[in-house]
């Protein structure tokens, strides 16, 4: 008897303070016409400077382990993905575990940005299939608006993300049949030739002084991550239309056979770009970004946990993920709910 993995427990948390564009024209010299038209995000969560990315990770943790009607203790490993950590070192996991009381299991990071969800449960999978571990638990958080420069110079990129966090419990099965619930399969890639075409110079040990950050490099905002966001729209519409075409086939799918798509949502204009090279028929493709924003790694597992919270993605559905981001980074899965 083979073995598979499940998702049995989902949750999210979205941090209280929503932020409209009308706000962020107060200080970024941009319009809400402009972030509409071009990007089509109307709001963001943004967290109290006194939470953490762990603190967002914890809550979401909490829901995702009730839903899966687990106790704590069964988890036996831990991967968060997130692009915006509590410290540098050591991993947002650990601080998550030690919040979590669950000392002793491995508690993995996962440092693959907008495609964090798809590596980490790329991880989840194969360490559930191999019969290592019974349960995963999952965790895609970030914070990004402690790491944004809301001065005019940054209006390109801070007027995208938002703050947020969605968790998974994925747990070890016999495989019971094509048509059960499983992760079918999970495909990810890199290329790290244009790392710098979306990345934070600084503070780093790649940077040329002995303090990894200085008062230049601070005046230069390289301590804001620097984006060539026009390249990065060809780029992400390019591979994650590959991406998608690639598992369908690799699972021989039909994209009609598909109930829901999750893409990552970087720019609803790239997700529209992609729904139309491909012809995805109307409805299929599901998107939260005119609320959350651009929340990275946790933009597919929020809107996964958004959708089966307002009762469109139900049990037994087909459902494929897609990723791009920094790195470059990108890759899909398909997923029977
Ligand atoms: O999740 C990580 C991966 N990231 C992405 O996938 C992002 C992909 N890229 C994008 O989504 C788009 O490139 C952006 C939304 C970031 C930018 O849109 P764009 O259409 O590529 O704009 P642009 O950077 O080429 O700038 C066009 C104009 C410029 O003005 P001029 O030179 O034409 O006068 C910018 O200065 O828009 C101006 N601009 C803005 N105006 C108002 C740039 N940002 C803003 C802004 N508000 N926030």
């Amino acid at each position: 008897m083979s073995i598979c993995s499940e998702v049995i427990g989902i949750g999210s948390y979205l941090p209280s303070k929503v932020v409209s564009n009308q706000e962020l024209e107060k200080v970024l010299d941009t319009s809400d016409e402009w972030i509409r038209k071009r990007c089509g995000i109307q709001t963001r969560h943004w967290a109290d400077t006194k939470e953490t990315t762990s603190d967002l990770a914890l809550r979401a943790s909490h829901k995702a382990i009730e839903q899966a009607q687990i106790d704590p203790s069964d988890i036996d490993m831990i991967i968060v993905a997130t692009v915006t950590p509590d410290h540098e070192f050591p991993g947002t996991a650990c601080f998550l575990q030690a919040k979590l009381e669950l000392p002793g299991i491995p508690a993995i990071d996962v440092r693959q940005q907008c495609s964090g969800f798809i590596y980490a449960l790329s991880q989840a999978d194969l360490y559930l299939k191999s019969g290592a571990y019974k349960n995963v638990l999952l965790v895609c958080a970030e914070l990004h608006s402690k790491c944004l420069d809301l001065t005019p110079r940054g209006r390109g990129l801070s007027i995208l993300f938002g703050d947020g966090a969605a968790a998974m419990v994925l747990r070890a099965k016999d495989y019971e049949g094509k048509e059960a619930s499983q992760v079918y399969s999970t495909a990810i890639h890199s290329d790290g030739s244009f790392a710098k075409m979306l990345w934070c110079p600084a503070p780093g040990n790649g940077m040329p002084c002995p303090t990894r950050i200085d008062a230049g490099m601070l005046e230069e905002g390289l301590q804001f991550p620097q984006m060539n966001g026009r390249a990065i729209f060809t780029h992400a519409v390019r591979h994650m239309s590959k991406s998608l075409t690639d598992c369908l086939e690799a699972n021989q799918v039909s994209l009609d056979e598909v109930d829901l798509l999750f893409f990552h949502q970087a720019n609803l204009r790239i997700c529209e770009a992609i729904e139309k090279q491909l012809e995805v028929r109307p409805g299929r493709v599901y998107n939260t970004i005119q609320e959350y924003g651009n929340t990275t790694a946790a933009t597919i597992p929020l809107g996964i946990e958004h959708a089966v919270r307002n009762g469109v993605l139900k049990k037994g559905m087909l459902i494929a993920t897609v990723a791009f981001g920094s790195g470059f980074t990108w890759g899909s899965s398909l997923i029977r709910w």
